[in-house]
């Protein structure tokens, strides 16, 4: 055995200062947040809102990996885009794979549907999905790091009808949540074809105003011009006023797209605005690209503050880029986070569990483990049982079942565990009964019916 080497506590201590201190935070990393137990509410309720929804309209759930390799999102959502350019968390493996945190879903829901051979299902294939997304923005009011998104995506179809019923599902889930004067601001962007035509009228446009634009846009118009249409600056608003609006160059099939869809809007008593600003931030789209607001996305000017509650289009092209056959989609994703800063800017109330109506208290070792067996009965017939286990007095479990405001306290002390009873109080009068343990559940249920 090699003998220890006694070190003085002065060469110790130098030792311990010579090595640096990794700064320790207590606190998530930027942009990222703990959503805590009070505010679940609000996200059980947007969460159990948009899956009835999606499984009303004949949607299944996938689930899909938060990391993918890299280039399905450079390939899908276009390397000039601001996700690509400067918002990836993408890092290399052990392996040395390029992955990246998804900062969208519908990229991995095409991958999904390509890999596990969907196209030989029954069309259209309608799939939703909720999770995380991770896109390094600045983080601001309504914008994380770290998000969460519920989205939807029926693919197999061309049909405008379709793009109309997704938007009145997205609409649907905001409204059903408590969020009115909701407004979709509709627009198409075409197909290829007549975008080819539009982007280069645009470009001749905005050459000519090029020394009224931001830097950023300068650089965007030999990059992703329709970007420029997208900027916040106020000199790049003015100047795309003038600009020539997509919807006046559609190739005759994408007009009559678009048409049909907003006949369809119309039908269905959908408010929406044409607003031809709207290109989103990913580039697969084609034809319809749409956006929800809500009132209060406007400030006091009436000005959109354009922090979107949601948005999608059609993407009749994705799938074929990545490797899949010919197969058109359309679909939508909502920002849950601002969802709920919504509901709470509205004070719409949000779902609680009920609170539960009986109390378990038990009273040394022996009872404690028989009302470990007896809670686990009365939680198997659905009813819900409070208890404070870790508690050894009567009195301070009394007080607590007090606080609760229960109805009825079940009481277990060394005496009834060994008899096989139960004490039932009923705490409005204070009366108790002896019960045997073995008809308790039903006890309990006749009196909570009462
Ligand atoms: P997106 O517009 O990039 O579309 O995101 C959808 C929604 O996610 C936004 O409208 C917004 O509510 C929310 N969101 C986006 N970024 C953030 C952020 N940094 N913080 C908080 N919320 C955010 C898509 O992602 C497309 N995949 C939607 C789609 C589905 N298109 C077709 N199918």
């Amino acid at each position: 055995m090699p003998r220890k080497q006694k070190i003085s506590k002065k060469a110790a201590k130098k030792l311990k200062t010579a090595q640096p201190q990794e700064e320790f935070l207590l606190q998530p990393p930027r942009g990222m947040r703990d959503i805590l137990p009070q505010e679940q509410p609000y996200w059980q309720q947007v969460r159990r809102v948009s899956e009835k929804v999606a499984t009303d309209f004949g949607y299944q759930r996938v689930d899909l990996p938060l990391v993918e390799f890299t280039n399905l999102f450079t390939r899908s959502i276009g390397s000039g885009t601001d996700i690509i350019e400067k918002e990836m968390y993408s890092f290399s493996t052990k392996g040395g794979e390029r992955v990246s945190l998804r900062p969208e879903f519908t990229a991995g829901v095409a991958r999904a549907y390509i890999q596990h051979g969907m196209h030989i299902l029954p069309r259209p294939v309608k799939l939703y999905y909720t999770g995380s997304c991770y896109r390094y923005d600045r983080p601001q009011e309504g914008r994380w790091r770290e998000f969460y998104q519920f989205g939807c995506e029926v693919i197999g179809e061309q049909n405008p009808v379709l793009d109309a019923q997704i938007i009145q599902m997205g609409w649907r889930i905001i409204h059903q949540l408590g969020i009115r004067n909701v407004k979709v601001h509709v627009s198409s962007i075409g197909c290829p074809a007549c975008r080819k035509n539009y982007r280069n009228l645009l470009v001749h446009y905005l050459e000519s105003k090029k020394q009224k634009l931001c830097i950023d846009c300068k650089r965007k118009l030999d990059t992703n011009p329709l970007r420029i249409l997208d900027c916040k600056e106020d000199k790049c608003i003015q100047v795309r006023t003038n600009a020539p609006q997509s919807i006046d160059h559609l190739c005759d099939e994408c007009r009559i797209h678009f048409k049909e869809l907003l006949e369809y809007l119309e039908e269905l008593g959908i408010p929406f605005e044409l607003d031809s600003a709207l290109v989103r931030g990913l580039d697969y789209y084609t034809k319809t690209v749409f956006e929800f607001f809500s009132a209060l996305s406007s400030d006091d000017s009436g000005k959109s503050k354009r922090n979107a509650l949601g948005g999608g289009g059609r993407y009749d092209q994705l799938i074929k880029m990545l490797g899949g056959e010919d197969t058109p989609a359309v679909g939508f994703g909502l920002g849950l986070d601002r969802l709920v800063i919504e509901m709470k800017k509205l004070g719409v109330r949000a779902h609680k569990e009920p609170n539960p109506r009986i109390f378990l208290a038990q009273l040394g070792n022996f009872a404690k483990r028989k009302s470990l067996r007896l809670f686990e009965s009365l939680e198997r017939a659905g009813i819900m049982v409070a208890e404070s286990f870790g508690r050894g007095s009567l009195k301070s479990q009394m007080k607590i079942a007090g606080r609760l405001g229960v109805e009825v306290t079940l009481i277990l002390g060394q005496k009834e565990a060994l008899d096989g009873t139960v004490i039932m109080k009923d705490m409005a009068s204070g009366n108790q009964e002896i019960i045997d343990a073995g008809k308790i559940v039903d006890e309990v249920k006749k009196r909570l019916k009462k």
